[in-house]
């Protein structure tokens, strides 16, 4: 049955109902049912659709002479009027269809997401995991992985991809483990021949240092023959003569002590010792080079944890640079102290300076000003290593023209 404004009716252009049906329209006239603006719409004769309070309102006029097309000729008009909610009931029942399909199709995905993600992540995990361990060098891991699927493929991959990483990694082990060996054994070759070449400059002066004494003691001997019976003055010439052979002793013994090439190892070092040990060997030079040596050695300088050959070696590169920086004479203050708990050695001299371009370079291998011939560039390379292998320091000020100062800190023993 029809509801509560529901209806249909054939009216006349001027209002009046021809027929009607429903509850729609109740009056006489179309005016007393619609607000007059629908009802003018309504009875122009157009075709439409308005909103009448909650109602739906449809219209089309009918024409009395189809034929002539022409409305002017004479119509009625059919006019129906549904509640809104009788006409969009099929709307909402559609929307309510696609909710429901919306929501199950929904909770489907959901369901199956969940269900493949748990196939999935596992493997994904261990995957992943793998990986992370990969990167991290454990190269023995490997994944089981039984899912029978693509991911078991990928999980067969890694392991592939792990085992031939070991491989590789163990041959580059092996090729690192070679050449850090060959590295080593050509770094000691160059220490080596750095020593030689320091102990070249060192030669004239050495035979110099061993001559002096033997002239002294042939001297010694040759008047105590001429006075075979003068006890005491023999006596005072064999002490002469003892003190020369001591001198010579000091300077073969340091030379066979520096032309040795032996392992590094530390132990409490008395730094002051070393320095005057190395003066010593390089004094004639200093002498012919007209340097003059001031000593500032801290008697109370705490033993360093060192190595005596070592540090010798790195003093009298220093001290040969200091020398080669001054060709007109100069000074060279060899200083000891102690500072933030470290023990100093510097070593300052008034030559020609190092300047801001190459005091950046002057510890490469190689790195050299000299006269080809003359430098092998390795000194201070050699000695920033040497210095290193103690857990030391060098540090080094200069400018050009102003002389250069070179400090070796050294980690004290109680
Ligand atoms: N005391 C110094 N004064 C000026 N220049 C220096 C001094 N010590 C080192 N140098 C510079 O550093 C370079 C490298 O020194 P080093 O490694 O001992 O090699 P080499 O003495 O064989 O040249 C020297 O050639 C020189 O140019
Ligand atoms: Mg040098």
């Amino acid at each position: 049955g029809l509801e509560w404004g529901e209806g249909v009716a054939l009216v006349h252009p001027d209002g009046g109902y021809l027929a009607k049906m429903g509850v729609g329209f109740r009056g006489e006239d179309l005016r007393e049912d619609l607000p007059e603006q629908a009802a003018g719409k309504v009875l122009s004769g157009g075709t439409g659709v308005t909103s009448v309070g909650g109602d739906i309102v449809a219209y089309a006029p009918v024409l009395l002479f189809p034929k002539s097309g022409r409305k002017e000729a004479g119509y009625w008009v059919l006019v129906e009027r549904w509640p809104e909610g009788v006409v969009f009931a099929s709307a909402r029942e559609y929307r309510r269809t696609f909710l429901f399909l919306g929501f199950g199709a929904g909770a489907l995905a959901l369901a199956l997401s969940l269900l493949l993600s748990r196939r999935l992540t596992g493997p994904l995990m261990a995957l992943r995991e793998g990986a992370l361990k990969l990167g991290r060098g454990e190269l023995d891991h490997r994944l089981s992985v039984r899912t029978g699927d693509e991911i078991e493929d990928v999980a067969e991959a890694f392991n592939q991809m792990a085992e031939q990483l070991q491989g590789l990694y163990h041959n580059l082990e092996e090729k690192v483990r070679k050449k850090t060996e060959e590295l080593e054994e050509a770094y000691r070759e160059l220490v080596r021949a750095e020593k030689m070449a320091a102990l070249g400059t060192l030669a004239a002066g050495i035979a110099h240092e061993i001559n002096n004494p033997l002239d002294g003691i042939q001297g010694c001997i040759a008047r105590i023959r001429k006075h075979p019976d003068d006890p005491e003055r023999t006596l005072t010439y064999l002490d002469l003569v003892e003190e020369g052979l001591e001198r010579i002793g000091r300077v073969v013994g340091q030379l066979l002590d520096l032309s040795r090439s032996r392992e590094l190892s530390l132990s409490p070092t008395d730094l002051n010792r070393v320095l005057e040990d190395t003066l010593a060997l390089a004094d004639y030079q200093l002498r012919k080079g007209k340097v003059k040596v001031v000593r500032k050695l801290d008697p109370e300088l705490p033993r360093v944890l060192g190595d005596g050959h070592y540090l010798g070696q790195v003093f009298l590169n220093l001290f040969l640079n200091a020398l080669a920086a001054m060709p007109d004479g100069g000074t060279l203050t060899v200083r000891t102290f102690t500072r933030d708990g470290w023990a100093c050695a510097e070593v300052r001299d008034t030559g020609v300076g190092i300047s801001e371009e190459d005091i950046g370079r002057i510890f490469d291998p190689f790195f050299s000003k000299r006269p080809s011939g003359e430098g092998t560039g390795l000194g201070l390379s050699v000695s920033y290593a040497i210095i290193k292998e103690h857990g030391g320091k060098v540090e080094v000020e200069s400018a050009p023209g102003r002389g250069a100062t070179f400090r070796v800190l050294l980690r004290t023993v109680r």
